[in-house]
């Protein structure tokens, strides 16, 4: 599913962001988290963390706590890597979770899954906030994990964070999809993200939500609740 890439080399800030800068009211224990943009280093252990939680290989009985619906393969995390749209969160040193955040998949590009080919059709022909997302910059958001040890510990919110901040230069918008029985995500993305749920489309008898949001937390502001 991986989309056209451009050559120009983009420049995200440096993400380096300990929980004393962001994190500081994080009554957790945890070891320093850290937010960084992602490597060809750690392409294997996202890969591994991304099977982990790849909805067809969990256990049914855990499926509550959230999962992911697309395996990526290596190429993709690298390409990826190669745009700066990686980053990952490490806790003592070990990569808990990343997120990504790519430029419009080509609808002609024969790697495209099946769901993100929706979400690519819905974004050529919905509105957000009154005006149509093709016409805006706008880019695909996910996946985002976050390894089960390290959930609530601020690790979701500085990812909404960072990579508002590293991409609003770049993107205005950002569409997202979340399976309709993945509670715990449309939970955060809608109230932390503020992310607005748009359509609803079934892939192979699952149900999803496409979600859009600003880049510009300010345009959150004015948006209804
Ligand atoms: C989705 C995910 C990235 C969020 O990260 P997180 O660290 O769990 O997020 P937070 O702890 O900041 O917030 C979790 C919120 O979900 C709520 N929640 C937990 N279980 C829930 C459920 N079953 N239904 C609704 N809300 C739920 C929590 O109460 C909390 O909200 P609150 O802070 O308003 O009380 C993480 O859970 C994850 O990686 N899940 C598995 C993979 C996944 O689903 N990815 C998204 C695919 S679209």
């Amino acid at each position: 599913m991986t989309g056209e890439r451009s050559s120009a080399q983009p420049q995200p800030p440096t993400c380096l962001v300990g929980r004393d800068v962001l994190l500081g009211d994080v009554v957790s224990p945890a070891p320093e988290v850290t937010v960084r943009v992602a490597s060809a280093a750690d392409v294997p252990a996202l890969m591994e963390l991304e099977a982990r939680y790849y909805v067809g290989n969990l256990d049914p009985a855990d499926l509550a706590d959230g999962f992911l619906s697309v395996l990526h393969p290596a190429q993709w995390f690298l390409d990826t890597v190669a745009d700066g749209g990686l980053h990952v969160a490490e806790i003592g040193g070990g990569v808990v979770g990343f997120i990504a955040v790519t430029p419009p998949p080509s609808l002609v590009d024969p790697r495209l899954g099946p769901i993100t080919r929706v979400v690519v059709e819905l974004a050529q022909v919905l509105e957000f906030r009154g005006t149509p997302i093709a016409r805006r910059r706008w880019a695909l958001r996910g996946p985002v994990l976050i390894d089960r040890a390290a959930r609530g510990r601020g690790v979701y919110t500085a990812f909404n964070e960072l990579t508002r901040a590293a991409y609003r230069g770049r993107y205005d918008v950002g569409v997202l999809f979340v399976a309709a029985d993945n509670p715990r995500s449309l939970h955060t993305t809608t109230t932390k993200l503020r992310a607005e749920a748009l359509a609803e489309f079934e892939v192979d008898g699952r149900r999803y939500h496409f979600l859009a949001y600003s880049f510009d937390s300010r345009d959150d502001e004015s948006a209804p609740t």
